[in-house]
């Protein structure tokens, strides 16, 4: 079998959860995890090769130690950089981890150059922006992993005020990943029922804000970001591009004219599919959401301006 072979970039938390969730569902013929730190890729590659031995599929898991080693991937998962501290705004690690992104995307154009990319590292929409601007590639190959994990954080929260229909519901949130995050409980529904016949206005306001704060509440107690949800997200992506499943996964996209915005990557619906995102599905946003979209659009585009004034993308 040729083909499904995936590299994970960073092998830390989130590259390792990804690895685990990918190699438990078989989805991929071979998994490559590199890191800047060789013994970690080495040391996961081995615990989670010795796992898929109770796998349903066989899958074969290694490390590459030279960028060199991760040639003809179908996708490549980017989640090389800092992790957000309890005291770090996502926009806190922009500097480090765009430099970081440039220097691996400059590497999966050269070795993987038919890729689709799948970008994790925060802030996650302006490095994603920062992923299409290094490898000067179709917007469509490139896509930020947002919504999958902000989705299951929101459906977690509705499952926490419900006490039924966990696995089916389809929460949609959209946006910025981080402050400006979008649920969107309006087209929320558990097992097709609207949530906003389902639950009060109050219950809603309270997952929202759950949902925004998700990932904080982790660092609260972990000291540390989420991986699980965060990896099971990827491989979930992964699932559907690899497979060609084209499902409809909210994703950062680059923007080229949908939603009123270009030259942006921002969370929206999207169909993943072979060749990356198949389509965006453009909501007809109601007045308020509309907004808030707006000003997510804003406050990422703020954070590429960081980057452009300091002359990232000239160097
Ligand atoms: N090339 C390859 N790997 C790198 C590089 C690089 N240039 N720089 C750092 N790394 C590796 C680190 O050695 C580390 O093992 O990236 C890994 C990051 O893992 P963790 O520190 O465990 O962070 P994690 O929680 O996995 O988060 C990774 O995903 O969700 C985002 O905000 C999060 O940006 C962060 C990323």
């Amino acid at each position: 079998m040729t083909g499904r072979r995936v590299a994970i970039i960073g092998a830390g938390a989130v590259g390792a959860s990804a690895a685990y969730a990918l190699a438990l569902s078989g989805t991929c013929h071979e998994i490559i995890l590199y890191d800047i730190v060789p013994d970690i890729a080495i040391g996961k590659a081995i615990d989670i090769a010795q796992a898929t031995n109770y796998s349903p599929r066989g899958t074969i898991v290694k490390a590459a130690i030279k960028p060199e080693e991760i040639k003809n991937c179908d996708v490549v998962v980017i989640t090389a950089g800092v992790p957000r501290r309890k005291e770090m705004t996502r926009a806190d690690l922009l500097n480090i981890n765009a430099g970081i992104v440039k220097e691996v995307s400059e590497n999966i154009k050269k070795y993987s150059p038919d890729a689709t990319i799948l970008c994790v590292s925060n802030p996650l929409d302006v490095m994603t922006y920062v992923v299409q601007k290094i490898t000067g590639w179709d917007r469509h190959r490139i896509v930020g992993m947002s919504g999958a994990l902000d989705g299951s954080r929101m459906a977690y929260q509705i499952y926490q005020k419900t006490g039924f229909g966990a696995a089916q519901t389809r929460a949609i949130v959209i946006g910025e990943h981080g402050e400006h995050m979008i649920p969107y409980p309006e087209i929320t529904n558990v097992g097709g029922i609207p949530l906003t016949q389902l639950l009060s206005k109050e219950d809603i306001e309270e997952i929202v804000e759950k949902t925004k704060n998700g990932g904080a509440e982790i660092v609260k107690h972990l000291k540390t970001s989420a991986f699980y949800a965060p990896g099971r997200a990827i491989s979930a992506m992964i699932e559907s591009i690899l497979s060609d499943e084209d499902k409809v996964i909210s994703s950062c996209a680059i923007l080229d004219g949908e939603y009123g915005y270009k030259d942006v990557a921002i969370g929206v619906p999207c169909v993943l599919g072979s060749t990356g995102i198949k389509k965006i599905i453009e909501l007809d946003l109601d007045e308020k959401t509309k907004k808030k979209f707006d000003e997510a659009v804003k406050a990422i585009k703020e954070n590429i301006a960081i980057l452009e004034d300091g002359g990232f993308f000239d160097k």
